[in-house]
This record gives C-alpha cells, structure tokens and sequence, in this order.
C-alpha cells in the first residue's frame, strides 16, 4: 500500500517541523514539502495536526497466569486497545514460573500473539537459573530477543534467588542483554504483609503501607550493586518514588549502565484511589503501588530531565467482579495490575504535554524513541525518517472526548479513569503502512502484526 501524509506537524524526539511523508512498500520512502502523490497512493490530510512516529509500550502483559488466575485481555483485544490510542508495538513480559522451561515459555507466548494487530516482541522473563536455563536463554537471544526480565519481588512465585539474579546478569552482560528488573525487597514485603493481616488490615488501602517507598528503593539498591559488580545494562520498570529514582541516579553516578521507566498511573493517580470505600480501591492495586501524590511532580521532573527514559504502562488487566474480588478478605489476593494499554498516550499527552510538564520532543522521546533506542528497535522503529518502518500517529490535538469502560476495546469490566476528559486523539494509526486505527476506531486487519527480532546492543 502507498500513503501520503501531506502537510502534517512532524514531530520526532530531537525534530519538529511540517512536511509530507509517503510511504511505500512498509517503510518510509520520502520526507520533504510539496510530494506528488504516486498514482495508486492513498493520501491522508493531515494539515493542522501532529506526526509522530508510532508509540512503544516498553511493558505489557497480555497473556499473564499470576496469583491464581489469569489477566484478562489477548493479544485480539489488547493490540486493537494499544492501536486506537497510537501505540503500535508492545513488547511484553514473558513470565515462566519456576518450573516452566524458558524455550517452551517462549513458544507459548509467541503463539498468544499470532493475532496481533499490531507489532510486538517479548522480554524473556528469567525466574529460576541452572545451566539447561542458560543454554535455552543463549538460544532465545539468538531467535532475537535482546532483553530479560527479572522480579525481585513475588516471593515463591517469579522472584529470582540471589544466586539467580548474579547469574542472570553474567550471562546477559557476556551476550549483550539489558535486563529489566521489578524492584522491590520481596522479604521485606513478606514481613509487612503478614504484621497488618495480623492486625486485620484486610482491605486493599493497606495494599501501599505493605510495599512502602523504603521497599522499592531497597529493591532498586540491590540491583544497583548486581549490576555494579557484573556490568550488565539494566532497567528497572515501573518506578514510582523520589526514593528509588535517587538510587538509580547515585549509581548512575558511580558508572552503573542504569535506566528508569515509569508508567502512566504513577503519573496520574495516587494512593487514595486504592483506599477508595465498598473495596472498589481493589481497582487501584498494582505493585509497586500507587503512591502519595507528593511523588508525581518528581516522577514530572525526573521525566523532564529524561532521568526517567520511558512511560510505560505494565497493562495487567483483572475484572473487578471475580477476579480483583478474589482479595475481598485479604488485600493480599488482590491480582495485581491496573489495565492502561489504551489510555497511555492521551493521558501522557493531556496531562503531561497539555499541562505543561513535558515538551512534545520529550514526549516522542519517552513514549517511543528511548524504547525503540533501549531494546534493538531503533531505527527501525521510534522515529520518523527515510528507511523507518512507517508506523505513523496523525494525532488531532483539537479533538476532547472522556474515557469510559462502556467504550473501551480492553476487555476488561473497569476503566482505572471513567470519566476523565482527555485532549487530542490519534486520528490515523499506521503500521507498517497499514492504516489500523481512524479516530478512535480500530479499522485495521489483525494478524498484521509481526514479531520483531532485535539484536543484543548493549555490549560497553
Ligand atoms: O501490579 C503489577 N505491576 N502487576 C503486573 C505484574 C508486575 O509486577 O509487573
Ligand atoms: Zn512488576
Ligand atoms: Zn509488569
């Protein structure tokens, strides 16, 4: 398929200026004013409207068994949820238990996806480390997947022992991976939960006061000093606090190849959603969780002076009836996860462009370059330039609508942000020169969708 976008704002992490793009045989082919439009070419107005290169969500789960079910969205409903909103490539956790074999984890997860809409990869999750692990991990890497993904946290379930976590980090450091970690102490954790259950602190306003600020940053601390004395690249998800940020930075400081991605709820909720009364708080429990609201104009600042590298989601969507209910006695059982995979970019822009905390380049910069850049992607991905995958945002910044559950594609029984007003939207949704999403509709084929290989970059 050709398409030209003509007279569009273009907007990249470091650019911004107006020009056509068209668009040829999957790739941009050429930028510059005034294109003639080839004969077969579809051509699309995008005159007093933004271009941005397709967004990155660094974080989803999709396919998830976790605390006794499952989450709820497929790759069906979650890539049709990620397109309308601009995001067209996800790159997902892929979580084995400790007795799943990493190869065969890795199929399983690769077959979820066959019907994706849009573009996709994984990061291999590591939870448990022996040499028949190593070999299946060297192997993956080779299938081309460029990235691992610990817990330290989830005690008996995902979290990796010590042992684990230095052996992890070896073998990613030695073939050029960049692990990805969730921080927090999982003992630590353990300890608090069981003092307030025995309290009779059940509900899930506890859920914050049993994974407090001190609880990720110790997490954060740990990997620091794996990190420090193996050289690996690492990357710890979903940060939430001024706490941990000031870990990563001090290490930064003392030469730790370190980076920080945030998600779009720490940025625009705080902790007294989950103390909400009747247990609709279960909503709002996510780990680590949504914190006192003083935390977000750090994580703004942190953003701003691209401490923090990405806006993610970590989209981990449970019904609230039968599933989030399962904690109804014991915040402990609340599965955790608040489904954001449709809502990252108009919430981000609204509230971070819209609002004056982020400029538009920091904007392109976090919700897609730093990604793309990070894991293998760029410049494949993640920009705008000739040779680019054309994955293309023609995003309205005139069109105001308000989140809702009875609209959303995420098949899910709550939105985290009914009712919220939202400013601009993404018009037109490419990928791959395939035009999947128009004006908050998914218009596209699923299947589309490719899984993208990525080389080891991370190697100094
Ligand atoms: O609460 C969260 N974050 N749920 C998903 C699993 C994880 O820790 O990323
Ligand atoms: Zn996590
Ligand atoms: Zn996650």
């Amino acid at each position: 398929m050709t398409l030209l976008i003509k007279n569009g704002r273009i907007i990249t992490a470091s650019d911004d200026y107006v020009a056509d793009i068209l668009c040829e045989a999957e790739v941009v082919t050429r930028i510059g004013p005034h294109l003639d439009a080839p004969a077969d070419a579809q051509v699309i107005d995008a005159a007093g409207k933004y271009v941005f290169p397709g967004f990155i969500d660094p974080h989803v789960h999709i396919y998830l068994p976790f605390m006794g079910t499952y989450a709820k969205d497929t790759y069906e409903t979650a890539s049709r949820a990620a397109l309308v909103d601009g995001t067209t490539t996800l790159l997902e956790m892929c979580c084995p238990t400790r007795s799943e074999e990493p190869l065969a984890a890795f199929e399983l997860w690769k077959s979820k996806a066959a019907k994706s809409a849009c573009d996709y990869s994984f990061h291999m999750g590591v939870s448990r480390f022996d040499a028949e692990c190593e070999a299946q991990l060297r192997e993956i890497v080779n299938q081309g997947i460029a990235s691992f993904k610990v817990f330290l946290a989830y005690k008996g379930a995902l979290g990796v022992t010590d042992e684990e976590l230095f052996k992890t980090l070896s073998l990613a450091k030695e073939l050029g991976v960049i692990v990805t970690a969730h921080c927090e102490n999982e003992n630590l954790i353990d300890a608090l939960q069981k003092q307030l259950l025995a309290e009779g602190k059940t509900g899930p306003e506890w859920h914050e006061p049993s994974r407090p600020t001190q609880v990720e940053a110790e997490g954060v601390h740990h990997l620091m000093t794996f990190a420090e004395l193996t050289g690996a690249h690492v990357y710890c998800v979903h940060t939430s606090c001024r706490q941990a940020l000031e870990k990563v930075q001090a290490a930064r400081l003392r030469g730790v190849r370190a980076w920080v991605e945030t998600v779009i709820p720490y940025l625009t909720l705080d902790k007294t959603y989950a103390e909400r009364p009747n247990f609709e708080g279960a909503k709002y429990v996510m780990s680590p969780p949504l914190r006192d609201a003083v935390e977000q104009p750090t994580l703004w600042a942190a953003l701003r002076s691209r401490l923090i590298s990405t806006v993610a989601t970590d989209h981990a969507p449970f019904d609230f009836a039968g599933q989030k209910e399962m904690g109804r006695d014991d915040f402990t059982k609340i599965p955790n996860g608040i489904p954001s995979v449709e809502n990252r970019i108009q919430l981000l822009y609204t509230h971070g462009v819209c609002r004056g905390h982020l400029d538009l380049n920091t904007f392109v910069d976090a919700a897609s370059t730093q990604a793309a850049k990070l894991f293998g992607l760029y410049p494949r991905k993640g920009t705008v330039q000739v040779g680019s995958d054309a994955d293309l945002v023609v995003y309205d910044p005139d069109y105001r609508g308000k989140i809702s559950a009875q609209t959303q594609l995420m098949d899910i029984d709550y939105s985290a942000f009914e009712g919220w007003e939202i400013e601009g939207q993404a018009s037109v949704v490419t990928v791959r020169g395939k035009i999947q999403a128009r004006e908050g509709q998914f218009v596209g084929e699923l299947g589309h969708g490719q899984m993208l290989t990525r080389e080891p970059t991370h190697f100094n």
